[in-house]
């Protein structure tokens, strides 16, 4: 079992975490609930319940932990204000009080918007996470960041919220659709890509039945990602910008599909055309590029995007990006694999508009077979 401990600022308390396969029924790891809580709220979706959820609560029950299961239904939708209040109306009819101790068990749906309810329950309660995704697992369940959608856009209502530990079990993805699995290795080859020479290594000899590989994978996303985190909790210095590396463009062809194209297809190809920009920039290697696009390519992304696509509305939707500044678009770019380009502490840039108009009529000719 190997043990990460997040500081998130000296004023935040300190998550610790846990990551090992089957640790979800190690006896260490019940003691140490034990510690944070006398009454033990247990929420999942009602897919996770049926694989994971239910069977952990009756291993939780059996050896004395007082926890209730409460699940909802499963899907990005539940992410909203209305679920985050129905649920904590059962908790209040039920009389969970402060001494209660919340588990998020499931994607990062469930520990974002159970980690916003338990910063906010009670005026904040203790919080423990168990992501069963593997983006969970690299990525939203690390860095303290919760929140649920709105009608206006995603994640716009939400809180920094430390949890107190974070229990990472690879055994629970074995049952995750490989759809799933695609999303994450996304942001596994973001990692490498924007910090890690050495994870790239891992990846191109990747073989997901191995788990010492995987669970190897996953310790060093988490530590990539504590990193960045610890040093910008609140982002308030550019530095956690470069998690948004291939997130640019990403971003707006998700808004332009309507979410109709997955997270981690859309991320693929924005990984695959901010390294081109890296490269007209002149801070990237062609080499580089060409092996970045041959290692996204060895994963069973399809890389996609339809018609409906088009340059006007890459240019506009690009312009709502959270980078933008004064009305032009900002890019996190590499310098080379594992590494990004500093842009004095800015970690992103502003590029020409005819770099800009290459990118999208060489992105056009390769992800929807034409240029336009
Ligand atoms: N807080 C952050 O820093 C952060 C970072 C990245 C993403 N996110 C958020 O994470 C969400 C996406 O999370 P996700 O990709 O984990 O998707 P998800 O939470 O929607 O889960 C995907 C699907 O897989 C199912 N599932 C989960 N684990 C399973 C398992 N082990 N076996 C079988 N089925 C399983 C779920 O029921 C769901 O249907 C988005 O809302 C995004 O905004 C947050």
């Amino acid at each position: 079992m190997k043990k990460i401990a997040i500081a998130t600022q000296p004023s935040l308390k300190r998550t610790e975490s846990r990551l090992g396969y089957g640790l979800l029924f190690d006896a260490s790891v019940l003691d140490e609930m034990k510690r944070l809580g006398s009454r033990f709220a247990l929420f999942c979706d009602e897919r996770i319940a049926a694989v994971i959820g239910k069977p952990w609560h009756a291993h939780l029950q059996k050896n004395g932990l007082d926890v209730t299961l409460l699940s909802f239904p499963a899907g990005e939708k539940e992410k909203s204000r209305e679920r985050k209040a129905i649920l904590e109306d059962r908790l209040l009819s039920e009389g969970f009080g402060r001494d209660t101790c919340i588990i998020a068990l499931g994607g990062g749906v469930v520990t974002d918007l159970v980690g916003f309810l338990a910063s906010t329950y009670c005026r904040g309660v203790p919080l423990i996470l168990v992501p069963t995704t593997l983006l969970g697992m690299v990525d939203a369940a690390i860095g303290g960041k919760t929140g649920v959608n709105t009608q206006f856009g995603k994640n716009l209502i939400g809180t920094f919220y430390s949890a107190d530990r974070i229990y990472i079990d690879p055994e629970t993805l074995s049952s995750l659709p490989p759809e799933e699995w695609t999303n994450g290795i996304a942001e596994v080859i973001k990692y490498a890509l924007i910090h890690s020479p050495q994870l790239y290594q891992m990846l191109r000899n990747w073989n997901r039945a191995d788990a010492k590989q995987v669970e190897m994978i996953i310790h060093e996303c988490v530590l990539i990602k504590a990193q960045v985190v610890e040093m910008d909790f609140e982002e308030k210095l550019g530095l956690r910008r470069i998690l948004n590396f291939g997130h640019t463009i990403a971003h707006a062809i998700e808004t332009i599909e309507n979410y109709q194209l997955s997270h981690g297809e859309a991320v693929a190809i924005g990984m695959i055309v901010e390294s081109f920009i890296s490269v007209r920039m002149g801070y990237l290697t062609a080499d580089a590029l060409s092996e970045i696009e041959a290692l996204i390519r060895s994963f069973p992304f399809s890389l996609k995007i339809s018609r409906g696509v088009t340059r006007e509305k890459m240019l506009s939707t690009l312009l709502l990006d959270k980078k933008s500044s004064r009305g032009a678009v900002r890019f996190v770019l590499l310098q080379k694999i594992g590494s990004c380009h500093p842009f004095n502490k800015e970690y992103c840039t502003t590029i020409p508009e005819k770099t800009l108009d290459e990118a999208l009529s060489w992105m056009f000719s390769l992800f929807s077979g034409e240029s336009r």
